[in-house]
């Protein structure tokens, strides 16, 4: 905390009127003290309220000047000026926490790798876990099995040369799965629009139709007896794509020879969940923007670049046309596996926010999300056992289950650091 109280000492004067000088001056600096305290207190108090186990109460805080833009990049740089603009606020780098009950959860066994942009499908008890990256110099091309019957890891399944290693878009009917696009390599290498179906009962694969263009990441659902592929990023990674294509598919195969045209999303990107709940489809979160190859990089190296997170929610209903409902608690991004239906809720379990206004860092979320399809409303029902994105959530026998994705650095720093394997669970009890 900055104290801008400075003493000035006057000499030639009498001694009272020194006493009183230096009465006066301690007086107010001590008044200063007061209200920095209480200030720190009211602080406190709001940081207590959200439960302990990844806020931390000491955490760090930023100085940010009151009247600068959040969005230059030199903010916070410029001390001086920030020394005679006067009145400040305080920002933790924790601040973008919601309050959320904790949780108790169990760690189960760790995936045989870890990953990052990986995807998941869950079947009745069998749980496919899709690609990913074990770094950015390393892609996974196969799927790791895991039975929620058994809690074990029971089977490895090698995916097609052709297929794309992350940011995909899957899909399932309850036996056959379908993986759209998505990006081939490592770092922040080119898409491909080459799509499969694979049978889990026999583990056989077939092509479906590329779709029309590549897309990074693109809303994927089996809707009605089609496969919809809206948004994504387009072929350079960071371009937001609107565009949305239907195939009518059965048992793994294309019925049709080409990708249909369809009404277009109301806002485009990657990273979003994609929720089929009978006659209705709901496409939640995302973001605008992603990182792209460093121009001219031999290896295609990722460069961050301009990203906007959201946390929109579109439904798109039987008539073909679009409707907004209420936003999610906050923006969140990355949680195209993250999500799970429970009682008529959608569940979803951590993400990427906004990034933070002073530092520009990435912030992990680490809350659990419920949905209301009654009510169509959102509550924050808990928290996860740190802040993760690129969750991988299922449910089964009353408990929930995540696993993998980029974890934060620690209860007081949101921006993420490891990428793990993990699983956990924790009984749910939906409110
Ligand atoms: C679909 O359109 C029909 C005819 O215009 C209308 O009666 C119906 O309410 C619409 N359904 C939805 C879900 O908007
Ligand atoms: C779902 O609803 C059923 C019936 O009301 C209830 O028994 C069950 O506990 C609920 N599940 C969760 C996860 O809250």
């Amino acid at each position: 905390m900055v104290m801008p109280t400075r003493f000035h000492y006057h000499h030639g004067h009498s001694s009272s009127i020194s006493k009183i000088v230096i009465f006066f001056c301690l007086s107010s600096f001590l008044g200063l003290a007061l209200l920095a305290n209480l200030f720190r207190a009211s602080l406190s108090t709001n940081y207590l309220s959200i439960a302990s186990n990844w806020v931390d109460t000491n955490a760090p805080v930023i100085l940010i000047p009151n009247n600068k833009d959040p969005d230059n990049p030199d903010n916070g740089k410029d001390v001086k000026n920030t020394k005679r603009r006067g009145p400040q606020r305080f920002l933790s780098s924790t601040f973008a926490d919601l309050p959320a009950p904790e949780w108790h959860w169990e760690q189960m066994p760790s995936a045989p790798v870890p990953r990052l942009d990986g995807y998941s499908i869950q079947i009745k008890n069998m749980f496919y876990v899709f690609a990913g990256y074990a770094n950015l110099d390393h892609v996974h091309s196969h799927i790791d099995v895991f039975d929620f019957s058994l809690n074990k890891w029971v089977d490895v399944i090698r995916m097609p040369e052709e297929m794309a290693h992350s940011h995909l878009g899957v899909a399932t009917d309850g036996r056959y799965i379908y993986i759209v696009s998505g990006q081939y390599g490592t770092q922040c290498r080119g898409p491909t629009a080459a799509s499969f179906s694979l049978d889990t009962a026999t583990k056989k694969w077939k092509t479906l139709p590329p779709l029309p263009a590549p897309r990074y990441a693109p809303a994927t659902q089996l809707w009605n007896g089609r496969l919809h592929v809206m948004g994504g990023s387009k072929e350079n990674r960071h371009a937001p794509g609107i565009d949305h294509w239907s195939l009518a598919v059965k048992d793994g195969e294309a019925l049709e020879q080409q990708w249909q045209d369809e009404i277009p999303i109301p806002r485009g990107g990657p990273h979003r969940a994609c929720v089929a709940v009978g006659d209705r489809l709901f496409v939640i979160g995302g973001q605008e923007g992603d990182f792209m190859a460093k121009p001219g990089s031999p290896i295609f190296k990722c460069s961050r670049r301009h990203e906007v997170v959201y946390g929109d929610v579109y439904m798109l209903d039987k008539n073909m046309s679009w409707t907004i409902l209420s936003a999610m608690p906050k923006p969140n991004s990355h949680i195209e596996c993250a999500w799970v239906i429970v009682n008529n809720s959608i569940i979803i379990t951590g993400g990427t926010t906004e990034k933070h206004p002073v530092t520009k860092r990435m912030m992990l979320v680490g809350e659990v999300f419920q949905f209301d399809l009654d009510a169509m409303k959102w509550t924050v029902i808990g928290k996860l056992p740190y802040r993760i994105k690129t969750t991988l959530t299922g449910f089964w026998d009353g408990w929930l289950y995540f696993t993998s994705g980029q974890r934060d650095r620690g209860p007081d720093n949101p921006q993420p650091k490891q990428v793990v394997g993990e699983m956990w669970r924790t009984k749910l009890h939906l409110p």
